[in-house]
């Protein structure tokens, strides 16, 4: 083969795979506009916002969601939304002990007669999980799984832009017919129906074919899931009085998730920004050191 042959080729199987990868799958998260403030090698989470993406989850998806690998002092660690110098153990922090608190928990350990019983949760415990165990869970949710949201945004393509898509990627209520039926008209044409209990989502991993009745070589972006959307204007009350828009909500829980995925990151990178620092002046210092031991020195 010759050589533009061979560039021909590389040309079309990119072309093919291209387009095999437009014909279904989610659609790519983008996130919101100016991306999350704690992106890139200098971005440090924005503390006001995970405070309130905290009272989100807490006021809105934890019913649903357990945030197991979490602990109540994490959140009054350094590097967490409401960590206060005046307080280096979180365990003493009044406002991480005020929020613990407020969650009954079943005790560990039995009463004098045996029994285990219910006490407000200490800073040292784990959140609060909304059910006993997943076959609860899912008693509880049509037979769906709500995922543990600890991780999350480390276990899914995307990150905390797939959390803030996921949120507001809903159709509108009033696009969805009393049927579930969702008209398409725009770039894609056709209707989709959502079987009961199921709400379709374009940043949702899945397949619409089935469900589509239209060109099944353009069915719409995205799958179908259990959760329906829980984000409206106006769902919490912000204790800071910002305005609990949708997507203001879908932002502060995105970064708050992203935040306990990873907690330490703001430490770790500042502690990368030191290091990258010291090691720029230890080169300096070793390249004058070198011309000046083999200053007289023919080489
Ligand atoms: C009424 C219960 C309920 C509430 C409240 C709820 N969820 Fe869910 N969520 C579910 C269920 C059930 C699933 C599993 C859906 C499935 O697999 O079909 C799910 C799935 C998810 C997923 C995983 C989607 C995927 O990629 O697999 C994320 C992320 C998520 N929820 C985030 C949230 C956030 C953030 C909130 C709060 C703003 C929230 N949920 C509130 C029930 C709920």
């Amino acid at each position: 083969m010759t050589r533009s042959k061979l560039i021909l080729a590389a040309l079309a199987g990119l072309v093919i795979a291209g387009s095999a990868s437009a014909a279904g799958g989610a659609k790519h998260p983008h996130g919101p506009e100016g991306g999350f403030p704690f992106e890139g090698p200098f971005g440090r989470f924005e503390d006001e916002s995970v405070q309130r993406g905290y009272q989100v989850y807490r006021e809105v998806c934890a019913s649903c969601h357990s945030m197991k690998l979490m602990h109540y002092r994490n959140l009054g660690e350094p590097g967490g939304p409401f960590y206060d110098p005046e307080y280096p153990n979180a365990n003493d922090n009044p406002l991480v002990k005020a929020f613990a608190a407020q969650d009954e928990i079943l005790s560990s350990q039995p009463n004098d007669v045996g029994d285990y019983e219910y006490r407000p949760a200490r800073p040292s415990d784990p959140f609060k999980s909304p059910y006993p165990n997943d076959a609860a869970a899912r008693a509880a949710n049509g037979g769906a799984l709500p995922p543990d949201l600890s991780v999350i945004t480390k276990a899914r393509h995307g990150g905390a832009d797939y959390i803030y898509d996921l949120m507001l990627g809903y159709p509108d209520p009033g696009e969805i017919s009393d049927d579930g039926e969702i008209e398409f008209r725009e770039d894609y044409h056709g209707t989709l129906t959502q079987a009961p209990g199921q709400y379709y989502n374009p940043y949702m991993e899945g397949d619409t074919i089935p469900a589509w009745e239209g060109d099944p070589r353009h069915a719409p972006p995205g799958g179908f899931l259990a959760m329906a959307p829980q984000l409206m204007d106006g769902r919490v009350t912000y204790m800071d009085g910002t305005e609990a828009t949708k997507e203001q909500m879908a932002y502060d829980v995105a970064q708050f998730l992203a935040w306990a995925g990873e907690p330490k990151q703001t430490n770790r990178k500042s502690a990368g920004l030191a290091v990258m620092a010291y090691l720029l002046i230890f080169a300096g210092l070793l390249w004058f050191s070198y011309k000046r031991i083999w200053r007289n020195v023919s080489h």
